[in-house]
């Protein structure tokens, strides 16, 4: 592609052939200069020492031409652009546009339901779970071999297990001596796991090996939907627990893990990011009193929202099937269970969205280029 390029006071003005137009500041444009004395040749990472440019930096001189931007700058470095390079990165739009979650109810009928064996094959159908898991919070591969260990199996298929204090894998039954709410036949409530951690587990993976039980049906509930609703009706509920800071721990004899955090929790852009509700491990309040009720009001509200039956995904894992949950998003619980019935064994193991986010984005690559060759 071609382009066309006229200099302004602190920019240059570039006019691509499919008629889009960016401005590039200079020092932009000398901090990304792809010459090897800026960037490795080899690995991409920048060598250039961006504090050490002088924010007045200007060229001497520019040219636009049939494949790019030449500049020679004041100190005579040279610096060039392929067009499709700067193209893509122009200041107007699309390439910082970040793929916004698709918010879902209990419309939605299915958490998506994928085939394991597909997965673990077919490039295309990986790519196909792993962005219906990122756009959506939650995703059922089903046909799964009913057997220990194949959790571990199918998270290293994507990336990476994030071992946590439970162990790499932990195996969720009906125990006693656990240390873990989960581990009893009860009702667990709606919650996200490991919010004890600074940085819980962006991701979980819960894998039915056996349930021969009565009761034990699923629940998934996208916090972040009944967060943009709260937002909309009580700004205030929604202020308090956006600020209100509150502990979670988990302990066993071994471990003890605790953090403190407000349980809606945002980037620097003001995007709801973490989520965080966890009944089970979260400690007494310890904030100032006159944040004590408005917590309270505003927790309420939020858990009933939560657990509104419009908002509620409700099935029942079988055998094989394995949950996928963003675990920063959508929170998981479940009905209680006769362990007389019949027998239950899940297998929990948890992961990094920014690792799959990785392996998403190698596939999306590698799909484009087969279809650019074909
Ligand atoms: C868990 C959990 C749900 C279930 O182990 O974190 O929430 O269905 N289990 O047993
Ligand atoms: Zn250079
Ligand atoms: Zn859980």
């Amino acid at each position: 592609m071609s382009l066309t390029v006229a200099q302004n006071e602190t920019t240059l003005a570039v006019t691509f052939a499919d008629g889009t137009a960016s401005a590039f500041h200079h020092i932009w444009l000398r901090d990304n200069c792809r010459c090897s004395a800026c960037l490795h040749p080899t690995m991409g990472e920048r060598i250039l020492d961006t504090a050490a440019i002088p924010l007045d930096i200007a060229p001497a001189a520019v040219a636009g031409d049939a494949m790019g931007l030449s500049i020679t700058w004041s100190d005579g470095h040279e610096t060039r652009f392929d067009a499709d390079w700067l193209h893509a990165r122009r200041y107007d739009d699309g390439p910082r546009a970040r793929p916004e979650p698709v918010l879902w109810d209990s419309s939605a009928g299915s958490p998506g339901r994928f085939d394991h064996d597909s997965i673990m094959t077919d490039p295309d159908a990986m790519r196909g779970f792993l962005g219906h898991w990122r756009d959506h919070g939650c995703a059922v591969v089903g046909n799964t071999p009913a057997v220990p260990g194949e959790v571990e199996r199918f998270a290293n298929r994507i990336a990476y297990v994030r071992e946590v204090n439970f162990g790499r894998v932990h195996d969720v039954l009906d125990d006693p001596s656990s240390y873990n709410v989960a581990s009893t036949a009860g009702a667990l409530k709606l919650h996200t796991d490991l919010t004890s951690y600074s940085w819980p587990p962006s991701a979980q993976l819960l894998h039915c090996i056996v349930h021969d039980a009565t009761g034990a049906d699923s629940i998934l509930v996208d916090g972040w939907q009944v967060a943009a609703r709260l937002k909309a009706e009580d700004p205030s509920a929604y202020e308090t627990l956006s600020h209100v800071a509150v502990t979670f721990r988990h302990y066993d004899d071994n471990n003890h893990v605790s953090a403190r955090a407000p349980m809606l929790l945002h980037d620097g852009e003001g995007r709801l990011t973490l989520l965080r509700m966890s009944p089970q491990t979260l400690l007494p309040l310890d904030i100032p009193p006159d944040e004590v009720e408005p917590f309270y009001r505003a927790y309420q509200k939020f858990a009933r929202m939560l657990q509104e039956p419009a908002n509620q995904l409700k099935f029942r894992l079988r055998a094989g099937d394995m949950m996928c949950v963003h675990n920063h998003r959508v929170l998981h619980g479940r009905t209680a269970y006769d362990p007389s019935s019949g027998a239950r064994h899940l297998q929990d193991a948890y992961m990094e969205f920014d690792d799959i986010l990785g392996r998403l984005k190698i596939l999306e690559d590698r799909a484009r280029t087969a279809r650019d060759v074909a």
